[in-house]
This record gives structure tokens, sequence and C-alpha cells, in this order.
């Protein structure tokens, strides 16, 4: 086997170690190879992309404009190997040192390999957003009281794109979401596919005025998807946003919502549930977390990308 193929079979069976929900390790097709040598004669490799999203592009409303992302290969070397790469890929970045704001070096890794933390947050980067996934908890029983939840029409577009709007506000303080001038029209857009598309959204109401949002999807990670680098194979629902009027936030809004949204999961006989949240975000990291989601991937990011360390 080739070095990076040796280290692919190592990180697989050490990732398995760590998580049993992470799926095999996959090298990359395309990217600029790095690669760093450690004490004891070991080798670890990575291949650095870069990506920079159009003005315009959705990809900006949570991305900054700029990104270079690593793709780690370090077999089980933990912590040492993430080091040595780490090291390497700052030299690499140094020689053309992009201090723009709106520029990220991003790195994905497995939330429980804790080793490896160590060496991400010595190196300057932040624990922006993780991956979380809720198994098969079943459905919780929620006592309405005077909310209601139904599914949204196309004719509820403006108070959709209203809560979501919110959102994007109240992440961007605490993550890595960005409000761009094009943002209400872009959430507008996908959120009429969405709707047209009768994926799962949700809206709670009292006395007929809209409090809550959850705009949720599917997502198949199966073979030659995008997920099955990050998800267990099979068919999972998707939480891409969740939002409650600022007023009506801790009144168990957000908590019937989910408890609607898990029932449909739990119907459609998926594999799980799964939804990205920013760790630093006081009200999700807790309600997440009881609503049975844990972490499996952490998204880790430095803003400018010059700042890399
Ligand atoms: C995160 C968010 C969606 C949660 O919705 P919410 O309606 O505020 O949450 P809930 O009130 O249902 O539940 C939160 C907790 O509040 C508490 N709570 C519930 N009812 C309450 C009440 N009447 N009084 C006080 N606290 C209450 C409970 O501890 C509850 O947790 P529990 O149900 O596990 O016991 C909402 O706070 C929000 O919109 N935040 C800003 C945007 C955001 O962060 N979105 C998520 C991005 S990933």
């Amino acid at each position: 086997m080739t070095l990076v193929g040796d280290l692919l079979a190592a990180q697989t069976a050490h990732f398995a170690g760590l998580d049993p929900l992470l799926p095999a390790a996959t090298g990359l097709a395309r990217g600029d190879a790095v690669s760093a040598a450690l004490p004891d004669g070991g080798r670890v490799a990575g291949l650095v992309n870069f990506t920079e999203y159009p003005p315009g592009s959705a990809n900006r409303l949570w991305s900054a404009a700029r990104v270079w992302e690593l793709v780690p290969v370090l077999g089980g070397t933990g912590g040492a190997g993430m080091d040595a790469l780490l090291r390497a890929w700052q030299h690499r970045m140094a020689g053309q040192a992009d201090f723009d704001p709106d520029s990220a070096c991003v790195l994905n890794w497995p939330s429980r390999d804790v080793g490896a933390t160590r060496a991400l947050l010595d190196h300057g980067l932040v624990p922006l957003s993780v991956l979380a996934v809720r198994e098969h908890l079943g459905a919780t029983a929620v006592r309405p009281g005077q909310l209601t939840v139904r599914r949204a029409r196309t004719a509820d577009l403006d108070a959709t794109v209203e809560l979501s709007m919110l959102e994007l506000e109240y992440s961007a303080l605490v993550g890595s979401a960005m409000i761009r001038p094009e943002a209400a029209a872009l959430k507008r857009e996908a959120l009429a596919t969405r709707l047209r598309s009768g994926d799962p959204v949700w809206l709670a109401e009292h006395d007929g005025v809209i409090l809550g949002l959850a705009e949720c999807g599917w997502t198949e990670s199966g073979p030659h998807t995008a997920a099955a680098a990050r998800l267990p194979r099979g068919r999972w629902g998707y939480v891409n946003c969740v939002s409650v009027l600022p007023g009506a936030r801790g009144s168990g809004v957000g908590r019937l919502l989910m408890a609607t949204a898990h029932a449909e999961f739990e119907r459609a006989g998926v594999a799980g549930s799964y939804l990205y949240f920013n760790p630093p975000n006081p009200l999700s990291s807790v309600f997440w977390a009881r609503q049975g989601y844990r972490p499996l991937w952490t998204m880790w990011e430095i803003r400018p990308a010059g700042a890399l360390r």
C-alpha cells in the first residue's frame, strides 16, 4: 500500500475506536499535498483545497468568501500527528498570507479525538461549528398547552423568511454565519424551494400568531454522496434551521417543534437525524443536548486565513 493508503486504513481503525458513528476515512481526489515527518520517523499527510465562493452565493451565508480547507490523513498518530501537519500547513499558508477578514482556514475532525483537539487549539483554530447527531431516541411526548404546530405552506413564505433571518442574525454573533446584503433574498429562494418540494417545514402558532419555525429536510448517505464522508449509511433527517421569536424563547416552542419533527423522522424510518450548531451559542448548545443530539464532527476555523499559527 502507499503511504496515504496505509494512513487511511490506520485512520479508519482509529476513528472506529473513537466513535462507532464515524464512517470509514476517505481521502480526497484533488488538492495540494502537504506532509510532515514525526520524531519517531513516521509521516502524516493531508490535502489542502482552496475555494472562493462567488458574490451572491448561498455558501457565503455560513462561510468566509475565501476558504482553505485541510483534509488531514493522520493514521492513528492523534495529537502528535495533527500538530506536525498543522505546522507544515502553517508554513505553507505563510507563503500566501491572506489577512482579508473574509478569509478562513478550516478543518473538520471527529469531535471525540481530544488529543487532536489540544493541537488544534494550540494552533489558534476555534471550534466554531459542530455536526451533531441523534439516533433512535423515539419521539418525546410534550404537552402543547395553547401552542399548535402545523406544516408550513407556500403562503407562509414571508413568515419563514423572517424567522430564518432572526436565526441568521443570532448565529452571526456566535459562529461562522455572516449577514450579507443578499441574505434575505437567498433565504427566500431556499425556503421557497423547500416549501415547493414538500420538505418537512413546521410552524408553531399561538392564537394564530406564528412564534417559531423548524425547517428540515432529508439527506441520503450512500455511495458517491457527500454525506457519506460524515454520516453512517442510510436516510437521515436534517434539521437546517430552528428559530423562535425572541420574546417567545424558553417557553417550550422549540421543544414542541422538535417533538413534531422527531415523530415524522421516526415514521419515515430514518437512521437518525443531524444538524449543525455553534458551541458558543448559549441557547442552542443546551437546547440540542437536551433534545438528544451529541457532537460527531467539529468544524475548526480561523479567520483571517493568515492568522493560522
Ligand atoms: C434555540 C431555540 C430554537 C430553542 O427554542 P426555545 O423555544 O427557546 O426552546 P424551549 O423553550 O422549547 O426549550 C428550551 C429550554 O427552555 C426551558 N423551558 C421550557 N419551557 C420553559 C418555560 N415555560 N419557562 C422557562 N424555561 C422553559 C427548558 O429548560 C427547555 O429545555 P427542556 O425542554 O429540555 O426542559 C431558540 O432559543 C432560538 O430561536 N434561539 C435563537 C436562534 C438559534 O439559536 N437557533 C438554533 C440555531 S442551531
